[in-house]
């Protein structure tokens, strides 16, 4: 009769791409009953984001078909996102399972439409998202959401997230009579407005934070990279940053403060003709490509350059909300499938060396 040990040996061979280990070591099967040929048990992925979440669970189907005895297989598909980011070394912001940073040499590349996005991307796919304006100088998500009149309100000490659909936003526009003032704050004020917003914002359990800075290598990037720890920081780049070598830069100040660097999007990569199926490569092909190969980053994704993006974000309705079947939420919803299998591959070696040195002590 088949056993438990023989069906963990199968499930055994089954290897999760991303992490290349194999899903029982990563602890993704529980709850496992088997009763003379009647097989029970939950497949618990790293993220509902994962790229290949469908072929591991296909994958799993096989391994288990390929067991002589079992007749009856019942599976149940979950998810529980992994920490990205040591808990134990930030109190204040423990229910936050990974900080992504999206960051760019220069201003003006989609940063801010991108983080929106992929934030809206990885929350409908039933992942809890935060989105951060971390632009104090010049918030642009409350418009681009067409949260105008959004408000953020203080309840027991701590900033309650405004909220559009599922999402938690957090941003310096909320408070409109203060906007303004932001350009006559300097490093020190706009700094501890952004700790604040990390550490006294009552975020709750979130998945994902997406925090949307602003370009370059300033105090706010500076204070984010400082202040807490984070899963990683996604560079945004368009086709001329190569030239320019803006992206670079970015990338060094991180990698000197040992922020892991999840990976590069491109962004206004293409033209997607709307008359044609063709990718108009007019600013060049393959920057990003080059970049990610020369500094050895993983490369995430390309966003077309695309009307419908920029009035999305001008008028306050983003294309993952209303253009969802578009290639462009095509686009961006396989960029934040990349971006959390990266955050699940940074987790995954944050076990490894907790687990190392639990041995070793
Ligand atoms: N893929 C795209 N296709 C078309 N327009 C885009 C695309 N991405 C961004 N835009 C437009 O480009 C402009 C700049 O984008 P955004 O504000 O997101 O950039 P940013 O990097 O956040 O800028 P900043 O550095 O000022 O914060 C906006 O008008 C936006 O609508
Ligand atoms: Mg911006």
């Amino acid at each position: 009769m088949v056993g438990v040990d023989q069906v963990l040996e199968k499930l055994a061979t089954v290897v999760d791409p991303d992490l290349k280990k194999d899903i029982v070591s990563m602890g993704m099967i529980k709850d496992l009953e088997l009763n003379s040929g009647d097989l029970k048990f939950t497949l618990e992925l790293t993220t509902p984001a994962c790229p290949f979440n469908e072929e591991i669970e296909e994958d799993v189907r096989k391994a288990i078909d390929e067991i002589d005895g079992i007749e009856n297989f019942d599976m149940k598909v979950t998810a529980k996102v992994m920490e990205g980011r040591s808990l134990d070394a930030d109190e204040a912001m423990a229910t936050v399972k990974n900080v992504i940073g999206v960051a760019s040499g220069k201003g003006g590349v989609g940063k801010s439409t991108v983080s929106l996005n992929l934030a809206l991307a990885l929350s409908q796919t039933g992942a809890k998202v935060g989105l951060l304006d971390a632009d104090i100088y010049g918030p642009s998500i409350p418009l681009m959401l067409g949260m105008k009149d959004g408000a953020m309100e203080v309840e027991d000490n701590k900033l309650q997230p405004a909220t559009f659909n599922d999402l938690k936003v957090v941003s310096f526009g909320f408070f409109a009579e203060q906007e303004h003032q932001a350009a006559i704050y300097r490093g020190p004020i706009i700094s501890g407005i952004l700790k604040q917003f990390l550490v006294d914002t009552n975020w709750t359990d979130l998945d994902y934070l997406i925090v949307d800075l602003p370009p370059g290598t300033g105090d706010i990037p500076l204070t984010l990279a400082q202040t807490i720890p984070i899963t990683g920081i996604l560079v945004v780049t368009t086709p001329q940053d190569v030239a320019s070598n803006v992206a670079v830069k970015a990338i060094g100040m991180f990698d000197k403060l040992n922020v892991p660097i999840l990976g590069v999007v491109e962004n206004m990569s293409y033209f997607a003709c709307p008359d044609c199926t063709k990718k108009h490569y007019i600013f060049g092909n393959g920057g990003a490509k080059k970049i990610s190969e020369k500094h050895e980053i993983p490369f995430l994704g390309e966003i077309p350059l695309n009307s419908g993006i920029m009035e999305g974000s001008d008028l306050g309705k983003p294309v993952m909300m209303t253009n969802t079947e578009s290639p462009s939420a095509d686009a961006f919803r396989i960029a934040a499938k990349n971006v959390a299998a990266q955050c699940s591959i940074v987790a995954a070696k944050l076990q490894e060396e907790i687990q190392a040195e639990a041995t070793t002590n």
